[in-house]
């Protein structure tokens, strides 16, 4: 049986993104293997939220969570800033993780760049944080988006350093995972990038519906096609990309002839896919509501997952620091 290890960053509410690229797979998941499925909300801190910010989107994540599906009786649910044994893991793995590698990491550059003012040594230590969440369990597969692939990439160049270090065959090599298919990356409609809450472009899973229509109708469109069968210019890919999402392929299929043929009403595409969107959404959102409202029972379960995230955590982190020479006398 597999084990997997994945997490959000607790950085608010949960979008089409994260639910696409990572969250669908944690549900269809979760029933063939040994799932791990953790609130990152230690990551979150490079931010600085507030208190109040800061608990209100680990409690908001959870809900979602459980909201989409993930069932608490068969997968470990969990809050990472419960589990102390992975920053111990992380504080290990940083004697080993190297200056020079830490700075070419895509993800650092990008926030160097977005907040010059704010460039922490959190920020700069992210893939090692990440490497320990995956590895405390000894996980083989990580289901996430495309943006992560890089920081999987380190997280195997950290778990092998560390089988070499000390001439040992113990953390496996963990690979990104999305069901044998290529890994997702699912755009914003402001016309280029991925869709993100930093990016401000993104459609939350608690999206009123008059929200969600408004999002969608400004998204960035162009003059329509002048000679048929084009390939598509980004912004009217980003949409097409959406709707082979949330549409059914006849829907797809019809919006594609229509471009092909440029008799395309990017008005009435927008529309349709507006009302997909709040289609699978909708129902969500109610559910999201309702178990936010049952602060018990969101008790229960994160204390439960605690306890079983922590039987696995605190097994590895024994072996570890046998491994490293911290031994009894
Ligand atoms: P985060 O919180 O930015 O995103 C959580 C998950 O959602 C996916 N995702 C997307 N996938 C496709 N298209 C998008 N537009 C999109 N936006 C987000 C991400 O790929 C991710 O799978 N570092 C991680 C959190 C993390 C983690 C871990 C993940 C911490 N420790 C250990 C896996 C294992 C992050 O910032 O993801």
């Amino acid at each position: 049986m597999n084990t997997v290890v994945s997490g959000i960053r607790s950085t608010g509410k949960l979008h089409l993104g994260n639910y696409f690229g990572a969250l669908k797979n944690f549900v269809r998941m979760q029933h063939e293997n040994q799932c791990y499925f953790f609130i990152a909300d230690y990551h979150s801190l490079t931010t600085h939220p507030t208190p109040e910010n800061l608990h209100g989107s680990v409690k908001q994540v959870f809900a979602e969570y459980l909201a989409c599906g993930l069932d608490p009786e068969v997968a470990t649910l969990y809050v990472q800033s419960d589990v102390p044994e992975i920053p111990e893991l992380y504080l290990l793995l940083n004697m080993n993780a190297y200056l020079g590698e830490l700075e070419r990491c895509t993800s650092f550059k990008d926030k160097i760049r977005s907040m010059p003012n704010n460039v922490n040594a959190g920020l700069l230590t992210y893939p090692t944080l990440m490497a320990a969440d995956i590895i405390i369990h000894k996980a083989n597969k990580v289901p996430v988006g495309k943006d992560q692939e890089q920081h999987l990439e380190m997280t195997r160049t950290f778990a092998g350093r560390f089988n070499r270090l000390y001439k040992v065959d113990f953390f496996p090599q963990p690979v990104a995972y999305n069901f044998g298919e290529q890994l997702v990356k699912i755009p914003g409609l402001d016309g280029s990038g991925k869709m993100g809450k930093s990016e401000g472009n993104a459609i939350y899973l608690s999206d009123e519906p008059k929200a969600i229509r408004k999002k969608v109708m400004k998204a960035v469109t162009d003059g329509g096609p002048t000679e048929p069968n084009q390939p598509k210019p980004e912004p009217i890919q980003n949409l097409f990309t959406l709707m082979n999402v949330v549409s059914s392929a006849d829907t797809v299929e019809f919006f594609n002839e229509k471009y092909n043929s440029c008799v395309i009403r990017y008005g009435d595409m927008k529309k349709q896919l507006a009302e997909d969107i709040i289609a699978f959404t909708d129902p969500l959102r109610l559910r999201i509501e309702d178990i936010l409202s049952n602060t018990d029972y969101l008790r229960k379960v994160a204390e439960r997952g605690a306890e079983k995230a922590r039987e696995s955590a605190s097994r590895t982190i024994k072996e570890v620091r046998n491994i490293i020479g911290f031994k009894p006398f």
